[in-house]
């Protein structure tokens, strides 16, 4: 069964997204487009960077990519949504290692500042990176797990 990716990105990540979409499929995933639809200049990237990070706290989607202008606001909005783990990655070396030390499930990318086929690359080695599950990984996803749990309940 094909993995299931949840796409967003404002008005700046608009014309990457429009690219992403279709050859994330060629990849062979199946994309859950979470808007925007069209170019509209006057959308805010919070709107489709939150909607991307439900989709993947719901488990309807495996993973997430959010893009915007510099990828910055997107990553911001996704981290406010508890269980996500979301950063900018414009190097491969992150885009990678981010999943397998850190258990990022969403990445978010700048379209003003990466060109297509470097965004291809990221997706590429972010999407096939593995959680190492390394006991010193372990150790700090529970503490990051702890920290949000505490900054809950205030
Ligand atoms: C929109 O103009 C731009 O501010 C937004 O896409 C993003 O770059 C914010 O971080």
């Amino acid at each position: 069964m094909a993995r299931v990716i949840a796409l967003g990105a404002d008005h700046g990540g608009f014309p990457l997204k429009l690219s992403m979409a279709p050859w994330l499929e060629s990849q062979g995933y199946q994309v859950l487009d979470m808007g925007a639809h069209s170019l509209d200049p006057a959308d805010d990237y919070p709107d489709f960077a939150a909607a991307v990070a439900q989709a993947v706290v719901s488990g309807q989607a495996e993973r997430g990519i959010v893009i915007c202008g510099s990828g910055v606001g997107a990553s911001v909005v996704a981290n406010k949504i508890p269980g996500i783990r979301a950063s900018v990655c414009h190097d491969l070396y992150s885009a990678r290692q981010g999943v397998e030390h850190d258990e990022l499930n969403v990445l978010s990318l700048g379209a003003r500042v990466v060109g297509l086929e470097l965004a291809q690359q990221l997706i590429a080695e972010f999407l096939d990176a593995r959680f190492t599950g390394e006991e010193r990984h372990v150790r700090r996803l529970a503490k990051i797990n702890a920290i949000e749990q505490n900054s809950r309940q205030g």
